[in-house]
């Protein structure tokens, strides 16, 4: 029998530890023997990494307009569905996504305060059915997560440059929207150690799709 394929995104401030989250958590599945697909957002495609450059490092993007901005994550996300996500979950591997719309609903419907309405019109046009089966919420303290960005990184990029009120905005979004979404999110406390948070990950694994020395549909 065909295996199921899973869809999981994992979304959270800068700083918060997800692509280190995203590591663990592969290697765990490829122990597993399943096939894991592991992506960026934005990016993961040669239209989205180009969109990601234009998006955070291009000269040009200090001029652009929120709504410029918004179009641009949908179109680098409406390209890795399509290109990547689908086919991936159609053979049954496990897709691991380090951001996905959620990214979207909060940075520019919250942060950048554009219509929500709007916004979400916008994020379906892009992924149509294809929605995360879970999503994981890295929660941190806003500052906390600028401090161990900036301790970790060389040039920041232009999101990066926003003030503490932005990813204050951000982290009170996100919140949000796991306490409207509670059956797809799980939330996580990020300030504790490495390990702790990837055994919390693993631990909402085995209790929504039961591991039972493999995960169930991942088995
Ligand atoms: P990251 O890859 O380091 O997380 O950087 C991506 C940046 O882009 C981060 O600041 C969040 C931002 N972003 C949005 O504002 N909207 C989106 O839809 C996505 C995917 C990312």
């Amino acid at each position: 029998m065909a295996q199921a394929g899973l869809f999981i995104t994992f979304e959270g401030s800068e700083g918060c530890g997800k692509s280190t989250q995203i590591r663990r958590l592969a290697d765990f599945l490829l122990s597993l023997k399943r096939e894991v697909v592991v992506l960026r957002e934005p990016g993961g495609t040669p239209i989205g990494e180009s969109i990601r450059n234009l998006l955070q490092y291009d000269e040009s993007a200090g001029a652009m307009t929120p709504e410029a901005e918004l179009l641009l994550f949908a179109a680098s996300r409406a390209q890795l569905v399509r290109e990547i996500i689908r086919p991936a979950l159609a053979r049954g591997a496990v897709v691991l996504c380090d951001r996905f719309l959620d990214s979207t609903t909060v940075y520019q419907g919250v942060a950048r305060a554009l219509d929500a309405s709007e916004v979400r019109v916008i994020n379906e046009f892009a992924v149509g059915e294809t929605l995360p089966d879970l999503t994981f919420l890295l929660d941190l303290d806003a500052a906390e997560g600028r401090r161990r960005a900036s301790a970790r990184k060389g040039p920041s990029d232009r999101m990066e440059q926003e003030n503490e009120s932005f990813y204050e905005a951000v982290r009170q979004g996100y919140l949000k929207l796991v306490a409207e979404h509670s059956g797809r999110f799980a939330l996580i406390d990020a300030s504790l150690d490495e390990e702790s948070v990837e055994l919390s990950i693993k631990n909402v694994l085995m209790e929504r799709f039961q591991i039972q020395g493999g995960v169930h549909g991942i088995h």
